[in-house]
């Protein structure tokens, strides 16, 4: 009797689902931070101080007059211990109860025997440390941001207004009128875009003032995470936000809003701006791009080639993302040539790498955003743009940082446009800057999207060691910077590879996280390398595990890393890397011919 059998065994995997999704927080936690603060030992006054405490935290945030809120601190130096718990404003005491169990028990799971832990859950936060961090109701550390990459239909800037007024008007409420320091709204959007809901809170303990502020600033950063899309949140530990176009809170909105009619005009479809038109001289019109030839403020390029230069201004007039750098004309006279760009203020990152003070500036948050604009910058040109490009030229020097110090690529003089299907072309001509060039590359002149892959992982190891491939002699200045970290990191030493100069606060799992991806991206085997947009879902899901590296390019047993104060080379020569490249693996590179770029090639099709 087959047929009932199976009836029950599904019937059975149907009640084990629903008793999980009902009565599991698991699938909400968000992300943990470890501290750098130090370890304990199990058993230790330390230890037995962290379990009071937790326990306390529960209990109290659980007493209905505390508003799923606690703060507490236990013990005495050194073992003393301070511990915050906070559930979300609209869920109830058993729920919050139950989430912060699940916090206690993950927390020590996560980041066992650490000093110092603050882990999220959708519905609940903990954090705990042997540093004073009650004192102070700064949220600008251990932020997690997520959003949804939807995007909504219809005009982006429009929706963000809408979006701004939604989580002012809620944070406003939040902060003046909620003794809860709470707020849920929806926004009616009718015709024009789905509804909206938004959410807020801060701990209960901060003033109105202080709960203002320490929203506005999330409020301030949505439009560089969240333009356009259809969902977002930022968790810190004194104040958090999130909006979504699905009703995610339990209980009904405090708030039920329409936007104003005035916000509207000012904001639909307004043109993008023309750049400035100091006096220029027509020079030149392309497919609706002026191109003008006048004493721009900032011009890259003048070093290239006409061809580079012809090149890079075909490609960058066709493209547009937030991460590339953006060509406001351009003057190919025969004295005059040059690029006008956008001006960015901060220069670019070799910069700030190579010189100690500005490094020092270029804390984690930073760091994280760079090497994740520049992974976006690079989705864009392998997979989203309408044309596809290899940059071929990848380094820091061309990385350009805007004034929030958002990364943008620059220096399109090499870009090569490519099939999809004909994934490695040969080149004559080696391009891209020693160092950055994938091995393959070198071998045998074949390029993929594979080969940028490698050029970022590399620029990756930069910004986490804050050292830059110069720092390291030798002909085969990234095979050091490469075998450097590789060693440390299969000894499991990879933490003393971390720029110092990062200080002792930084979520250690995540700066690790991204040393993983760029070993996967710099491996021998361009096929073992992920695609970019592997690696942009890498760095923004947590919950997805990673593939061990394997051996690196470049990697040589037994080489020893050079520094800029001596030691020998490593063997890397030509030779040997061509030799040990053909060990490993036979590329089929179809010959492809690559035809000087015009402008008739890259008309749109
Ligand atoms: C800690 O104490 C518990 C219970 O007293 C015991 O089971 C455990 O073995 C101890 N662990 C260590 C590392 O001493
Ligand atoms: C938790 O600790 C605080 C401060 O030490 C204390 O005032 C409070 O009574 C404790 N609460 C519980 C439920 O143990
Ligand atoms: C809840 O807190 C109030 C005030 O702090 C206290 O009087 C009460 O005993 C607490 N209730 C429980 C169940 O702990
Ligand atoms: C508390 O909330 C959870 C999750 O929303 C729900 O399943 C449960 O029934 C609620 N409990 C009470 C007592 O309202
Ligand atoms: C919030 O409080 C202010 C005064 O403090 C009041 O004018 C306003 O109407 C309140 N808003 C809501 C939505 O209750
Ligand atoms: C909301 O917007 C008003 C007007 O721009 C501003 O004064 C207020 O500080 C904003 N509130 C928050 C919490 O951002
Ligand atoms: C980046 O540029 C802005 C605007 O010029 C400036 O205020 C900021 O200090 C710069 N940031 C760094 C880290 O130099
Ligand atoms: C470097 O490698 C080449 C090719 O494998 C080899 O011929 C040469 O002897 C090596 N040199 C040293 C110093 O190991
Ligand atoms: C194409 O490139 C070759 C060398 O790579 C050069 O000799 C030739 O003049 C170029 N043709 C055009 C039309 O630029």
């Amino acid at each position: 009797m087959k047929f009932p059998d199976l009836t029950l065994a599904l019937l059975s995997a149907l009640l084990i689902f629903l008793r999980s999704t009902t009565a599991d927080v698991g699938n909400l936690l968000q992300h943990a931070y470890c501290g750098s603060t130090g370890t304990f030992t199990a058993n230790s006054t330390y230890d037995l101080n962290l379990q009071t405490l937790l326990t306390n935290l529960t209990t109290s945030a659980t007493n209905s007059s505390n508003f799923g809120f606690a703060k507490s601190s236990f013990g005495s130096i050194p073992n003393e211990i301070f511990g915050l718990v906070l559930c979300r404003g609209d869920v109830n005491s058993s729920f919050c109860s139950f989430c912060l169990s699940q916090a206690t028990q993950q927390i020590q799971n996560l980041c066992p025997y650490y000093k110092e832990a603050t882990i999220y859950y959708e519905v609940c936060l903990l954090r705990f440390s042997n540093q004073d961090f009650l004192s102070t109701t700064d949220n600008s550390e251990l932020q997690y941001i997520k959003w949804n990459n939807r995007k909504v239909t219809g005009s982006q800037t429009l929706f963000d207004s809408y979006l701004n007024y939604l989580m002012n008007t809620t944070a406003d409420y939040a902060a003046f009128n909620s003794s809860k320091k709470f707020g849920a709204a929806q926004l009616n959007l009718y015709n024009a875009f789905h509804e909206t809901y938004g959410l807020v809170q801060c701990t209960p303990d901060m003033s109105s003032l202080d709960c203002a502020y320490c929203l506005k600033n999330l409020i301030g950063e949505m439009p560089k995470y969240f333009s356009g899309k259809i969902g977002g949140r930022i968790l810190g530990v004194r104040c958090n936000m999130r909006y979504e176009q699905n009703l995610f809170y339990s209980g009904v909105s405090l708030l039920s809003l329409t936007p104003p009619a005035e916000n509207a005009p000012a904001l639909a479809l307004a043109p993008a701006p023309a750049p400035a038109h100091q006096g220029p001289e027509l020079h030149q019109k392309m497919q609706g791009t002026i191109i003008l030839c006048s004493n721009q403020r900032l011009s890259i390029g003048s070093g290239q080639g006409i061809s580079e230069l012809k090149n890079e201004v075909i490609i960058l007039a066709k493209l547009r993302h937030k991460n590339l750098v953006n060509l406001l004309g351009f003057c190919l006279e025969e004295n005059e040539k040059m690029l006008v760009y956008e001006l960015l203020p901060n220069n670019s990152l070799d910069k700030f790498l190579s010189d100690p003070q500005k490094s020092e500036q270029l804390d984690w948050r930073k760091r994280y955003q760079i090497i994740e604009g520049i992974a976006r910058g690079l989705l864009y040109l392998h997979e989203e743009s309408q044309i596809k490009i290899i940059h071929r030229d990848l380094k820091t020097s061309n990385i350009l940082l805007d004034e929030n110090m958002l990364p943008k690529i620059s220096d399109f003089g090499f870009a090569k446009l490519f099939v999809l299907d004909k994934s490695c072309t040969t080149t004559s001509r080696i391009v891209g800057t020693n160092g950055y060039i994938a091995p393959e590359c070198l071998m045998s002149g074949s390029v993929s999207a594979k080969s940028d892959i490698f050029s970022y992982g590399i620029i990756v190891l930069e910004i986490l060691t804050g050292r830059s491939i110069t720092d390291f002699h030798g002909s085969g200045s990234a095979p050091n910077l490469i075998s450097f970290v590789w060693k440390k990191w299969s000894n499991g030493r990879a933490v003393r590879v971390i720029d110092r100069r990062l200080g002792d606060t930084y979520p250690i799992n995540e700066v690790l996280r991204c040393m993983h991806i760029a070993l996967l991206c710099v491996q021998t085997d361009p096929s073992k390398r992920p695609d970019v947009a592997s690696v942009v879902l890498m760095l923004s899901s947590y919950s997805m595990d990673l593939p061990r590296p394997s051996n690196p390019a470049f990697f040589m047993e037994g080489s020893t890393t050079t520094t800029t104060n001596g030691g020998a080379p490593t063997n890397t020569s030509a030779d040997a890397l061509r030799e040990q490249y053909h060990k490993q693996n036979k590329m089929r590179c179809k010959e492809l011919s690559i035809n000087n770029v015009t402008i008739t090639e890259m008309d749109p099709r």
